[in-house]
């Protein structure tokens, strides 16, 4: 009786729990396939001489993107701004600056795009606007009931200032507005997740004001797809509802906006700038999360791609070879574990808010290339950065330009314009240097497309080799198996599989300056071939006799993508 009773619960909790586990999602089957290029639009190719990039000047490099062998373009904001966050203040939706170009050009940049048998997203930047917006500027008005008086969340008085509350510059309202990041990107009002009865200016997430705000980010979202746009990455994506302890509201309003968006549009995909994939993928329904320097830590023991909160500059991805791998890699296996069917995680090369990934810890190309091979072997989506496809590095120093310094970090080293070949301003614009957005890389051994696209061992070369062998294999593939095989503390040399049925290759990478071996237990292949390789002395040798471990052998700064037979 009471094994039967035991059984019955057996039974009644795996009935539960399969219930109560994610089902698999119908995802876009071109993300499969997906490797994204991100363009900071004013740094990538001027076509009118002012020294800004723009549209027409993106759509001129489009055979180059492809080329790489990328085939997503993710484009940093291009709606008319004031520009003290580089396009993140935000004061017309609808309208792309007159700076980058027009509506009409972008449509038929997105039109040139998918010609190209590419896809293309915008940036969706959903919490904040300028201070210079419509609606803020309506919402700054005396009478509280007009159309967007709270679409920005205000207190009711001046000499109630909470913490990230401003005083505004103008206006009749008798109160402070909280802002999302500079002073002057007031946040949105997409409510409180508890509010408290005592601070009137938290209001519930049902109520009119988020509820209209709610809607307002539907509407710009069908107005560009609906335009021809294949999708969106999301700005601060986990900030949208506030006091929202383990982001619980946050991550129901998301899985609501994408259930309605898979709906009325299966094909397109977002991305988020969340870093917390577990929620945004799988509690949001987001497509693809990052895996950077928010959210969930270990992207920077990798990288040291950013000053905040780091005094000692160790890495993994350094010559001397005395980071870690153990943090990223914990964290890595959870996510991977929890999202895989659901979406896909995405490493990015850096971004326009990070050290790129040269700077003075990473300075030579085989460090680069031994990078790379992590890069664009892992699982999910990869991401590349603008120019680290060609090692353009980040620029110490520079002086602040439309918001790029902050206190933590200096953007503008990672926003230089686009380095094409030897013609004046190495072909990014035939401004007056003085005039360019940002100043270009002054050194002279300063990387070009020109002079890599010729190169056999270039490290331009190096990445498309590596994403053509990716676009070849499943296993290699977004969605191939991934398993990481050697020891988490011996982290020199990293080594994992990338598996699909019978397809296996195992990855091997040492940045350091040390020659290294891993041994692990045997994959007990019939030998092995490296097919892409850093830097050329690996060696893979498999189990023989009565030795049962495989063992991997580097040089100094190498990695290999190694095939098993
Ligand atoms: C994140 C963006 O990537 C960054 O560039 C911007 O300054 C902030 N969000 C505010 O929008």
């Amino acid at each position: 009786m009471k094994r039967i009773l035991l059984s019955l619960l057996t039974l009644a909790t795996s009935l539960y729990t399969a219930k109560s586990a994610e089902q698999p999602r119908q995802l876009p089957q071109w993300l499969e396939k997906a490797v994204i290029y991100q363009v900071y639009p004013a740094s990538f190719q001027d076509s009118d001489g002012n020294g800004i990039g723009d549209l027409k000047g993106i759509e001129s490099r489009l055979d180059y993107i492809k080329s790489i062998g990328v085939n997503t373009i993710w484009l940093s904001p291009i709606f008319d701004s004031e520009f003290f966050d580089g396009g993140y203040d935000i004061t017309d939706f609808y309208k792309v600056d007159p700076r980058y170009g027009t509506n009409t050009q972008l449509v038929e940049l997105v039109e040139k795009v998918h010609e190209k048998g590419m896809r293309i997203f915008m940036d969706l930047v959903a919490g904040h606007t300028s201070d210079q917006h419509p609606w803020f500027k309506q919402s700054q008005e005396a009478d509280r009931n007009l159309q967007h008086s709270d679409y920005y969340i205000w207190t009711d008085s001046k000499d109630v200032k909470p913490k990230n509350f401003v005083t505004p510059i103008g206006g009749e309202r008798e109160g402070n507005y909280l802002k999302n990041f500079f002073d002057c990107q007031p946040a949105l009002n997409y409510g409180y997740a508890n509010p408290d009865p005592n601070h009137p200016w938290e209001q519930p997430v049902d109520a009119p004001g988020p509820q209209a705000v709610r809607q307002e980010l539907k509407n710009i979202i069908s107005f560009w797809m609906d335009k021809g746009m294949d999708g969106f990455r999301v700005d601060m994506a986990h900030s949208l509802i506030k006091n929202d302890k383990n982001h619980v509201e946050t991550i129901k309003l998301w899985r609501e906006v994408q259930d309605w968006f898979a709906g009325k549009y299966p094909e397109g995909a977002f991305v988020s700038e969340w870093g917390e994939p577990t929620k945004s993928i799988k509690g949001g329904h987001f497509h693809i999360d990052f895996i950077f320097h928010i959210g969930r830590q270990g992207y920077t023991s990798l990288f040291y791609n950013t000053d905040k909160k780091q005094t000692d500059r160790i890495c993994y991805f350094e010559k001397e070879g005395r980071g870690q791998v153990k943090k990223f890699i914990d964290m890595y296996r959870t996510e991977y574990a929890n999202n895989r069917g659901l979406g896909y995680l995405s490493i990015p090369t850096s971004n326009h808010d990070i050290w790129r990934l040269r700077n003075d810890r990473r300075d030579d190309y085989d460090q680069l290339k031994t990078a790379m091979t992590f890069l664009l072997t892992m699982p999910g989506i990869p991401t590349i950065y603008y120019g680290d496809e060609i090692g353009m590095r980040y620029i110490f120093g520079l002086p602040n330009v439309e918001g790029s310094v902050l206190k933590s970090r200096n953007r503008a080293g990672c926003r230089t314009p686009m380095q094409w070949n030897q013609d004046l301003n190495k072909g990014f614009s035939t401004a007056d240097p003085s005039k360019l957005y940002i100043a270009q890389d002054p050194a002279a051994d300063a990387p070009t497309v020109i002079n890599q696209d010729k190169d056999p061992e270039s490290l331009l070369n190096y990445v498309r080799a590596l994403l053509r062998l990716r676009s070849s294999s499943d296993a290699l593939g977004n969605s191939g198996e991934w398993e990481f095989i050697s020891d988490t503390d011996q982290p020199y040399p990293m080594v994992y599989t990338r598996t699909a049925g019978k397809e296996r290759y195992v990855i091997a990478i040492n940045p350091s300056a040390k020659k290294v071996s891993a041994e692990f237990t045997s994959l007990k292949a019939n030998g092995a071939e490296v097919v892409i390789s850093a830097n050329d002395k690996v060696t893979y040798k498999c189990a023989k006799g009565r030795n049962t471990m495989d063992k991997v052998t580097l040089a100094p700064v190498s990695a290999a993508v190694i095939r098993l037979k």
